[in-house]
């Protein structure tokens, strides 16, 4: 049902997925854990978030001065369906739209410079931001001229001016997404499916090691929870029903191989995988293990875990490695996809050119393969 939801997203742009808070933060905290700083004193954009639902605007803004953050900005997208129908962070306060030069359906742009206890109530919190937005001091929340696309000029110019991009993109759009990251030179964290890996706009850059997967992978078996709004929600994606972090009923679903895709370093990256020798995994096999492949000179290998630890050639193994990947352990060659495109010569079979879509084994198609080695010490 899960993967049935994602197609329906991609077949529909519906792609209204929220991010809860939790796992926001749950990732945020691992980046830190390997370096303190890592926000300090940057501007971050979260470039596809209405403040209005993004858990994204809501942590860097209460989180705002224990990052150390420089300055936060936030766009929205004038097609959301949810496009300021729930001033949440306004509460009930009816002043709002008689203010002059905001109307009620627009993308918006938030940029906040400051977040501090401007009631007096002892503590910083969105109240405070709201103020200061209305009063416009330090902080501005001014409307977009155009529809706060992520690829627009607008947009574009906001991105210039960042440091860091984080968010959860429209799924349908995320190889253009990360395409512009990459071509403005970002650092980002963002949210992607697990397919995402294989698309010829991001497997060079993992390869490379200029992306990479992020922290939490092992949360839910590689799956996501996400919030859809009431108003578009239908019974078929809701696997439960509740009160969020603000106090909103929200309605989750699930999603299936959902990743974190990011160029920020963390340490888990550092953690080298511990590994069997193949003795051992042989010892261990329930099935034969280390059949050479017919169309590539390598051996399949179909669990991560029994990566041997003694073996030079290269190995095919499954996509989840990235999961586990660490740079400083092994080499990634290439993919399926490589492959066919005829990118890695030496590794094909000749005499099975033109049968290249996958790794195959006693003429047995596999899932997709990605194809490493050891790094020399
Ligand atoms: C998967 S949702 C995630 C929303 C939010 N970032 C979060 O994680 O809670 C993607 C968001 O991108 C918006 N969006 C869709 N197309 C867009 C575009 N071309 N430019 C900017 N935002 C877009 C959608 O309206 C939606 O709110």
């Amino acid at each position: 049902m899960a993967n049935k939801n994602l197609n329906k997203a991609k077949e529909t742009k519906n792609d209204e997925f929220y991010t809860q808070y939790s796992d926001i933060q749950k990732e945020i905290e691992a980046y830190l854990e390997y370096n303190p700083d890592i926000f300090r004193g940057k501007v971050v954009y979260c470039n596809c978030d209405d403040p209005f639902e993004s858990n994204f605007f809501r942590y860097f803004v209460l989180n705002f001065n224990k990052l150390g953050l420089k300055q936060l900005i936030t766009t929205s997208y004038k097609s959301s369906p949810v496009a300021n129908t729930q001033l949440q962070l306004f509460g009930d306060d009816k002043t709002l739209t008689k203010v002059k030069g905001r109307p009620k359906i627009t993308a918006n742009k938030f940029i906040i410079n400051e977040v501090r206890d401007i009631d007096e109530d002892g503590e910083f919190n969105l109240k405070d931001v709201a103020k200061q937005l209305k009063a416009n001091k330090h902080n501005e929340w001014t409307p977009l001229e155009g529809d706060g696309d992520f690829r627009s000029d607008e947009s574009i110019n906001l991105l210039k001016q960042s440091d860091i991009v984080v968010t959860n993109p429209p799924f349908s759009l995320f190889r253009e997404f990360i395409k512009q990251l990459i071509a403005y030179d970002k650092k980002f964290l963002i949210i992607g499916n697990m397919n995402a890996i294989t698309y010829k706009e991001v497997f060079p850059l993992l390869k490379e090691n200029k992306v990479w997967l992020g922290n939490n992978y092992k949360v839910n078996a590689g799956a996501m929870f996400f919030e859809i709004p009431e108003k578009i929600a239908n019974l078929e994606q809701i696997r439960e029903v509740k009160i969020n972090e603000s106090g909103k009923k929200v309605y989750i679903t699930r999603v299936q191989g959902v990743r974190w895709f990011t160029n920020l370093d963390h340490g888990r990256r550092h953690q080298p995988l511990p590994l069997m020798t193949k003795a051992e995994v042989v010892k261990f096999a329930t099935k034969k293990p280390f059949e050479k492949y017919d169309n590539y000179n390598a051996i399949e290998v179909s669990l991560v875990k029994n990566i041997p630890s003694d073996y030079d050639g290269v190995m095919g193994v499954p996509m989840s490695i990235f999961d586990k990947y660490s740079p400083e352990q092994f080499e990634i060659l290439g993919s399926d996809y490589n492959v066919r495109e005829g990118l890695l010569p030496k590794l094909v079979n000749l005499k099975w050119i033109g049968k290249l879509d996958r790794g195959y084994v006693n003429n047995k198609r596999l899932y997709t393969r990605i194809l490493i080695k050891h790094k020399k010490k």
